[in-house]
């Protein structure tokens, strides 16, 4: 009800009248009352003048589940979204509706993480209301082996709703890293539910700088807001994102892994670099020549030798 309420209000420019929109909704006067004092009590500014109706004055910046929801328009991503103010890590919870059954494009998005996790054992700072911090449980039908491809035609997707729903260019660093210029703006974060023949599931967690001001920022790290010099608009990119998701998944599931590659070597600032890449207990140093079709960095050392890494951490050397 709060949606369709939201859309009627949304859509007039002056007010409504309660009778007609009571009416529209098919509810009593009284019962319209009660679910706009719920909407007051969680951030919107709704006024209420006598013989005119309601206003909607402003909303709160919030990723509200309904209003992401709203208008979204996608077949399974973001059908179901849960929505916390405040959870340890989007990835926990996740994880344990993934163990319960819940349905490939189940989404969990927080205001706030208080153990936010990154890539190797990493903290993912998410300051309350100024990030996306969001999971995104997919069930595909492929072995664990082929599982990084997601993780790349996630970093594609990110990079291309950025695009679209805040008019900026933004790279990937390998495997996915988003950056603008040398700075990191969000990452993607891969974790499997799976046997050594069948992934049961997997859960893609997203983490992207938005809001942040410059000074709660380290230097390596930047937000869209500082690069934008303007708020951004959470609820739009958060939707982007999961139709972005959502269209290079079947793209993926329809033409295999060849396709998101392709995107992701055109978004890619890795690739003829020189790099240093820290896996486990050593590195491996040289240029970084392409991607192979599991996603695997291929790098050139200066004997000549050509070694694949799946994993670790990549600096660029020049
Ligand atoms: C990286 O190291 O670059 C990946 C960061 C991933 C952070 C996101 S925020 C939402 C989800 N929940 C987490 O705890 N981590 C991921």
């Amino acid at each position: 009800m709060r949606e369709k309420i939201l859309d009627f209000l949304k859509r007039k420019e002056g007010y409504t009248s309660g009778d007609q929109l009571a009416s529209r909704l098919g509810i009593t006067r009284q019962a319209l009352w009660k679910h706009i004092q719920e909407l007051k009590n969680i951030g919107y500014d709704i006024v209420a003048v006598p013989h005119l109706g309601y206003r909607l004055i402003s909303t709160p910046d919030r990723i509200f589940d309904f209003e992401v929801t709203c208008g979204l328009l996608t077949q399974f991503i973001g059908k179901k979204i849960y929505y916390f103010e405040s959870l340890a890590s989007t990835m926990n919870l996740a994880m344990q509706l993934g163990l319960q059954g819940a349905p490939c494009g189940t989404v969990v998005l927080a205001e706030h993480q208080a153990r936010g996790r990154g890539r190797l054992g990493r903290h993912w700072l998410s300051p309350k209301y100024k990030g996306i911090y969001l999971s995104l449980i997919l069930r595909p039908k492929m072995l664990p082996q082929g599982a990084s491809i997601l993780t790349l035609l996630t970093a594609v997707s990110v990079c291309e709703a950025i695009k679209e729903s805040v008019g900026l260019e933004t790279r990937i660093k390998w495997p996915n890293d988003i950056l603008v210029g040398n700075k990191k703006l969000g990452g993607i974060l891969t974790e499997l539910n799976a046997e050594m023949d069948k992934i049961n599931f997997v859960i893609i967690g997203i983490g992207l700088n938005v809001n942040n001001d410059k000074k709660t920022l380290t230097g390596s790290a930047t937000s869209l807001k500082e690069q934008k010099k303007e708020h951004i608009n959470r609820i739009t990119l958060v939707q982007e994102i999961l139709r972005r998701v959502e269209s290079n998944y079947s793209l993926f599931e329809n033409k295999g892994t060849a396709p998101i590659i392709e995107k992701w070597r055109q978004d890619n600032i890795t690739l003829g670099k020189r790099v240093k890449v820290y896996c486990q207990k050593e590195h491996i140093e040289g240029e970084a020549q392409d991607i192979d079709k599991d996603g695997g960095l291929l790098i050139r050392n200066d004997s000549g030798l050509t070694q694949k890494v799946m994993a670790g951490d990549v600096v660029h050397c020049r």
